[in-house]
């Protein structure tokens, strides 16, 4: 695989052709934040918290890092004012919906977000989509799902396939940004299948 060289943030920075901006600036210690993004998982490209502007010959746009290939000789800057203000404005109306999410609070914090800016409308969801994705690709059980579109757009435990499988595993819950994931499962334990937490 031939190796490439781009610049990123000031550094000359070596990456593999088949590399994403984002692999490229973590092999070189470069922090992106990153919300929909796993080591494990496709490449999602749903949150955009990881934009970053890039220059070649001359232009400049914004790319969601996590998902845009690394390109030879391509200018990256991970904290322009312009990717700064964009994160701000995707981290505003990410607390509109998950007010209470402490990844979200932090980079709030960082990025000097406005946590009141928009009308809250808690979903707690920021449709991220780690549980679903992590349980469709590693565990291969599909328990949970997207469901409706647009703004009604949810996550949802398949009750049946839920009861057999989520009781002993759980892995998808530290990945939840947000407290979205466990008040669902919660929810349609109690609802579906009450008691499951004691099954041998
Ligand atoms: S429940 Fe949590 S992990 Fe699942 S899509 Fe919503 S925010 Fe992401
Ligand atoms: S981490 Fe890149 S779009 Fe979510």
């Amino acid at each position: 695989m031939s190796e490439i060289v781009l610049q990123i943030d000031g550094r000359e920075v070596k990456a593999a052709e088949s590399m994403t901006i984002l692999d490229a600036a973590r092999s070189a210690g470069i922090p992106i934040p990153t919300l929909c993004s796993h080591e494990k998982l496709e490449a999602y490209g749903a949150c955009r918290i990881c934009v970053v502007e890039t220059e070649t010959f001359g232009r400049k746009r914004l790319v969601a890092a996590c998902v845009y290939p690394a390109e030879r000789n391509m200018v990256v800057m991970t904290r322009s004012e312009r990717v700064d203000r964009t994160r701000r404005v995707i981290l505003e109306e990410m607390l509109a919906h998950a007010p209470d999410s402490v990844e979200l609070h932090k980079l709030a914090e960082e990025y000097g977000a406005n946590k009141d800016r928009f009308e809250k409308e808690p979903s707690f969801c920021i449709l991220c989509g780690l549980c679903v994705r992590y349980c469709a690709e590693i565990k291969k059980k599909d328990a949970i799902g997207f469901v409706d579109r647009g703004a009604k757009r949810e996550i949802s435990f398949i009750a049946e396939i839920a009861s057999r499988e989520c009781w002993n595993c759980k892995e998808c819950f530290p990945l939840c940004p947000t407290s979205a994931l466990q008040a669902a499962y919660v929810l349609v334990e109690a609802l579906a299948f009450p008691g499951a937490e004691s099954k041998p």
